[in-house]
């Protein structure tokens, strides 16, 4: 019932035909042996699956850059591999079949590719090597092969807990908004009642984050897949199903409004400076990207893409002034970045492994900071002072995961794989409140806009909404749509 309504949005169902339809050209040409190979549909997805990872277009093994078409028949430190019309004769299937060192991909990193596999290459090798005529030779594929994915339909009904990797209050405090498997739930706080499914072409949410007029940016992606960063307006009504509404995230326009980052791996943290003017998304692909959004998120201009982690960026907080940026990073530093100089202000080691969150102090001279190493620890970042520790401020019993920070109620809150999460007194760093009852690792962690509630998601699907003074828990979600829990 819900998929027949579901599927009702306009397209859609014509494109999930067409899927179904190239899956079964694929099968019977792969079985027939009739029909012609196609370079984008067929091969380009065998290459990236078993090949990407060594001959990707960074540092290429064999200096053979396969992500492009043209790259891959340029050859590397050999010439092009490919022999058209003749896979005999062609060096790129010979390693394919080769039972010495030369095997691709190499022993030691796996088995050799299925014979139906090595069969497709083949065949399309023997049918010319051609390139599709709507794929440009010089095409990254690794983003042609993202163009033609198609988010599947998220299931009615949940057969396993979907992590709370993101969660955020709306802006007027009444709901509270939850990454799921595709999609993104809405919930009421006062009845801990779903309203709303957005499905999204991300497969996870990283990070939300609402805008000062209502629109919701969202970062996430397919791990080890892609990565975005979008812009959406849930605040539409959708077909209503059992009392909940559906809004079609992936192709109505009117709810995906912008897509703002499209990159190889997850997008992991967002940011947002406190005149509303500045958005900073980090991720995957070590970099933070900044856009200036004062003439409205549909106006959004990258200003800069910034290198300064050497790995993933999991944290971003701008300064109080929107001048800085502070990042943490699984290269184990937290650093802070002068945005108008465009150079590095201050690197923070002393955590010594991944740092998960770093949050900006009201006075804008210090950065709370937290990570694998269970501490929240406060660093200075100008003069003397920059990347030195200042003190530790406290400690979980497990990874620090998330900080996340309310000047209202001058508190900073971190939660961690302790299964908990704690607030300290933003200004003296005094431990304040210990908030239990999540029963696993705390991944997403929220306050509301005046700081009186706060929410923490884990990675079983359970969500704790507490009231922050008196750590009293207010209400318990069990956000993976229609899965039935022990206990309930
Ligand atoms: C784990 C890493 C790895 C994977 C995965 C891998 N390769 Fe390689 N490949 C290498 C290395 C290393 C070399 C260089 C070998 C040498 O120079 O002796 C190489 C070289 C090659 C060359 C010769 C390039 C030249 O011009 O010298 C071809 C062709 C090739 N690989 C094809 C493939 C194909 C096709 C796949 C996927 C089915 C694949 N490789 C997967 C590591 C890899």
């Amino acid at each position: 019932m819900i998929y027949s309504r579901f599927y009702d949005f306009g397209g859609f169902t014509m494109k999930i035909l067409k899927s179904i339809a190239v899956a079964c050209a694929f099968l019977i040409s792969s079985v027939a042996n009739a029909q012609n190979i196609s370079f984008i549909k067929d091969v380009a997805p065998i290459l990236k699956e078993n090949c990407f990872a060594c001959h990707g277009s960074k540092n290429p093994k064999g200096k053979l850059d396969m992500t492009k078409y043209e790259a891959l028949r340029h050859g590397g430190t050999k010439d092009d591999p490919i022999v058209a019309g003749k896979p005999d004769e062609s060096y790129f299937i010979d390693v394919l079949k080769a039972t010495d060192k030369t095997r691709m991909p190499p022993k030691e990193s796996g088995d050799a590719l299925s014979p139906e596999k090595i069969k497709i290459l083949q065949q399309w090798v023997a049918q010319g090597a051609k390139i599709d005529k709507e794929v440009d030779a010089k095409a990254d594929l690794l983003k042609e092969l993202r163009i033609r994915w198609k988010a599947p339909v998220p299931s009615a009904k949940y057969s396993f807990p979907v992590a709370a990797t993101a969660l955020a209050f709306s802006p007027d405090g009444k709901k509270i908004v939850v990454g799921g498997h595709h999609e993104i739930t809405v919930w009421d706080v006062d009845t801990a009642k779903l309203e709303k499914r957005i499905n999204t072409r991300a497969r996870r949410a990283m990070a939300f984050l609402f805008l000062p007029d209502g629109k919701l940016v969202v970062a996430g992606g397919r791990p080890g897949e892609e990565g975005d960063v979008r812009v959406y307006d849930i605040s539409g009504a959708g077909k209503i199903t059992d009392g909940v509404s559906f809004l079609d995230g992936v192709d109505d326009k009117k709810i995906m409004l912008k897509q703002l980052l499209d990159t190889d791996d997850e997008v992991l943290c967002l940011a947002l400076s406190s005149d509303g003017k500045k958005l900073a998304a980090g991720g995957c692909d070590r970099l933070l990207h900044v856009w200036d959004i004062g003439s409205g998120i549909e106006n959004a201009k990258l200003e800069q893409s910034i290198e300064n982690h050497a790995d993933w960026v999991f944290s971003a907080s701008f300064s109080p002034d929107g001048k800085f940026l502070a990042s943490s990073s699984r290269d184990k530093t937290a650093k802070v970045w002068n945005l108008a100089s465009k150079e590095s202000l201050a690197t923070f080691p002393d955590h010594q492994n991944s740092v998960y969150g770093v949050f900006f102090k009201a006075d804008g001279k210090n950065c709370y900071s937290a990570g694998d190493d269970k501490q929240l620890r406060l660093f200075g970042l100008d003069g003397e002072r920059a990347g030195k520790q200042v003190r530790v401020i406290g400690a979980h019993t497990g990874q620090i995961l998330k900080i996340a920070g309310n000047d209202k109620a001058n508190l900073i809150a971190t939660g961690g794989s302790d299964n908990t999460i704690k607030t300290w007194n933003a200004e003296s760093g005094a431990a304040v409140k210990t908030f239990a009852g999540l029963t696993d690792q705390v991944l997403s962690l929220a306050f509301n806009k005046d700081g009186s509630l706060v929410a923490g998601g884990a990675w079983n699907g359970e969500v704790i909404i507490w009231k922050t003074a008196d750590a009293v828990v207010v209400k318990k979600i069990a956000i993976s749509p229609g899965l039935q829990t022990a206990g309930k």
